[in-house]
């Protein structure tokens, strides 16, 4: 049997990180590494060197086409995310997309259409979706043991240098060129809190159904798009999600996911598949995250028995989020004077005296976190 024919499109930037989780499946001839397309030259990674025989293109289309890939992984931009994956779906490959996997609802009913009709899968690599904590914690909220379920809330407080947004175009940005790209902190980096709790949610039975969407999006850097953010879901089975996040912390706190029951509470740690259960003395460590091309080339194999677990399809209420983001009126600024400023050139970062408190006081009380505060016209 021929190892499937793996492509990266957007083969630099976050790429690279997907051709060195590749190198080992190429080493061992798990997969075959066919193309490799970017924009730009393709940069060295001495871990994963581009194998002799892989072919290099600039135009993913021409790639397409010349190289009839199995297996198409997209770590391009948000915004040519679903133009990429529709064409590598039109064409007969599979997908592994990137998170936020599109920008608008059109994008995703386009997109999984697309996939329908054509009997292709798509993968958004919210790759904290494979962690044995996840589904432990979704096993237990089965089970009954945390009662029934009253919220599901995340918080998470990251701090980010001048070079972070100098790093690509649509750092930063709400559009680029005309086309949305939104990369605020709720929907590009902490995109994992928010898909996680949507992930939750399933766990509690709900369908994803979003009644309602609250908004308070902030700026404290000079960009576009939010760094100081939450949200608050209703979902349509009455249960609430807030998350609120910042990359301007006083006080680093990587993200968490807790569930609050009638009976007790747990917390989910995705970054290092950590699970508290209320029984639990302290938070465990789960082994066996389950990689998502993994998942992806395992399910091609055997479609029915292996579930995708990244599939495009349990992404709509994020995206929904998403679009809510971009529609919401233009973020507010925070008072310059509020804000600290910590080093200097391009590690230099901004950072809100207070905002990791305030965003884990509101988020653990199902409450938007009142920003107002922080702005100048409130003073
Ligand atoms: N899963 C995660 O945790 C995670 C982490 C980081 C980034 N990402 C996602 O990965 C994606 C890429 O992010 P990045 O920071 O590497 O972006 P980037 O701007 O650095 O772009 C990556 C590469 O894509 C190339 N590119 C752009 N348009 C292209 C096109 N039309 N055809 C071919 N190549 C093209 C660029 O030249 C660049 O080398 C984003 O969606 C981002 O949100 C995911």
């Amino acid at each position: 049997v021929n190892s499937p024919r793996i492509a990266v499109v957007g083969a630099n930037g976050y790429g690279a990180h997907h051709r060195r989780a590749l190198a080992p499946l190429v080493n061992d001839r798990t997969v075959d590494l066919a193309a490799l397309c970017d924009l730009a030259p393709i940069g060295d990674e001495p871990d994963a060197p581009v194998p002799p025989g892989t072919a290099v293109f600039t135009n993913h289309r021409a790639m397409i086409d010349n190289i009839r890939p199995d297996v198409v992984i997209v770590a391009t931009p948000p915004h040519t995310h679903h133009d990429i994956a529709a064409d590598a779906m039109r064409r007969g490959a599979d997908v592994l997309v990137e998170k936020p996997p599109v920008m608008s609802m059109v994008e995703h009913e386009s997109l999984c259409s697309i996939a329908d009709d054509t009997g292709r899968a798509c993968q958004v690599g919210f790759q904290a979706l494979g962690s044995p904590a996840l589904a432990k914690l979704g096993a237990a909220i089965g089970s009954g043991i945390l009662g029934s379920i009253t919220g599901i809330w995340s918080y998470g407080a990251w701090q980010r240098p001048d070079s972070y947004y100098a790093r690509a175009p649509w750092a930063g940005k709400r559009t680029l060129n005309g086309r949305p790209v939104l990369d605020g902190a709720l929907v590009n980096p902490f995109a994992h809190s928010l898909m996680q709790c949507f992930a939750v949610a399933e766990a509690c039975a709900d369908r994803g159904v979003i009644d309602e969407v609250e908004l308070t999006l902030f700026r404290a850097r000079d960009i576009e798009a939010d760094d100081t953010a939450a949200v608050r879901v209703r979902l349509a089975s009455g249960l609430t999600i807030v998350v609120a996040v910042t990359l301007c912390a006083d006080e680093i706190a990587d993200p968490v996911v807790v569930v609050d029951g009638e009976h007790g509470q747990a917390k989910h740690s995705y970054k290092s598949d950590g699970l508290r259960l209320p029984a639990d003395t302290h938070p465990h460590v789960l082994p066996g995250r389950v990689n998502l091309l993994t998942n992806l080339l395992a399910h091609r194999q055997a479609r029915n028995d292996i579930v995708l677990l990244g599939d495009l399809r349990r992404t709509a209420a994020f995206t929904q989020v998403a679009e809510a983001c971009l529609g919401h009126a233009p973020v507010r600024r925070i008072d310059p004077d509020r804000l600290a400023n910590v080093g200097s050139g391009a590690e230099r970062l901004v950072t809100i005296p207070g905002i990791t408190a305030m965003l884990r006081d509101a988020a653990s009380h199902l409450l938007l976190p009142d920003l107002t505060t922080l702005s100048r016209s409130s003073r």
